[in-house]
């Protein structure tokens, strides 16, 4: 099995690239189930032990938990150490008829979802539980304590949150006793707007998990285009843009974990290669 660079979500390492598995159930966007199993399967055998999923990733809201459910069915037919194996769900965000998305950050409805994400993954208890988005309506310390309730049941093991600011971070991280283990906001070379809320995930020693490291679904193919620094330090590298871009993310903070999007085995396998790549700092200046 191959080994990649490890980095620490609470007491489990992890490959420092993680596996973005939403683009596989996005309507417009997502393969075919064999593609799926063969992308996640790449990325298992690249050495990729984390993968990022979630209850509300589903190409309708008929079928919430289709992206945990293909996440189960890759694992079930993977040949390698599943326990090695970490998978990040989230809990809090709903589908609505048109494909939309909406919140609801009440305690019995997180813990109502994290039962179902449970039996969608088919598992005892869920590896890290992230709260995806938090509800106005719902004061946040009540949504966290859901959290709280769940790692004190045992149902998950970790718990993280996401779309949170510093004041939120830092109030979870109380609610939950000190036992905040990572959090995930947008970042990539377009949107540098969570710098604060990194910086601090560094100072506290939680992990960092940049969504959308690439820009985002259907807009990563532009990267090298629309920021050409990373293009010509690719150029120069003989490397990918993609992997200088997630190279500069584990480059910000040892924290920081990327976890790029994929519907097809070339994406991953050379989204993992960021892992073993340094840049310079004359390079990481440029950016
Ligand atoms: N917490 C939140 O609110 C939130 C919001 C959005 C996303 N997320 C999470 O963050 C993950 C990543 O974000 P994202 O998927 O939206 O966007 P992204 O990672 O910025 O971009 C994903 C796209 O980049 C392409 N790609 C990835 N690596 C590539 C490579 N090495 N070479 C060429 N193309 C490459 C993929 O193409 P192909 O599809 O063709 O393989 C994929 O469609 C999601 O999968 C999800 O798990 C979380």
């Amino acid at each position: 099995m191959v080994r990649l660079q490890t980095r620490a979500i609470g007491d489990v390492r992890v490959s420092a690239i993680g596996l973005g598995a939403m683009p596989m159930s996005v309507r417009g966007h997502m393969p075919n189930g064999a593609q799926s199993i063969r992308t996640i399967h790449a990325a298992l055998d690249a050495g990729v032990t984390l993968i990022d999923t979630a209850d509300a990733y589903t190409p309708d809201h008929t079928a919430i938990g289709h992206n945990e459910r293909l996440i189960a069915t890759a694992l079930d037919q993977w040949g390698g150490d599943r326990d090695s194996v970490l998978v990040a769900t989230k809990g809090g965000h709903t589908r609505t008829s048109g494909g939309g998305w909406d919140v609801d950050g009440r305690p019995e409805y997180i813990k109502a979802a994290c039962d179902r994400s449970l039996k969608a993954l088919g598992v005892d208890a869920i590896g890290l539980y992230q709260h995806h988005r938090p509800d106005p309506t719902v004061p946040y310390e009540e949504t966290i304590g859901a959290l709280r309730d769940l790692l004190d049941a045992g149902k998950i093991r970790m718990a993280g949150v996401s779309n949170a600011d510093t004041a939120q971070i830092r109030l979870a991280n109380e609610v939950l006793g000190g036992r905040l283990a990572s959090v995930q906001n947008e970042f990539s070379p377009r949107f540098r707007a969570s710098e604060p809320e990194l910086s601090l995930c560094a100072e506290l020693g939680i992990a960092f998990l940049p969504w959308s490291p690439l820009g985002g679904i259907g807009q990563a193919h532009a990267l090298g285009n629309r920021h050409v620094a990373f293009a010509e330090i690719a150029a120069a590298r003989g490397v990918s843009p993609f992997q200088v871009c997630l190279a500069w993310e584990l480059a910000q903070a040892p924290v920081v974990i990327p976890i790029p999007g994929a519907s097809r085995p070339e994406s991953v396998i050379d989204s993992a290669g960021a892992a073993g790549l340094t840049l310079s700092e004359d390079e990481l200046a440029g950016l």
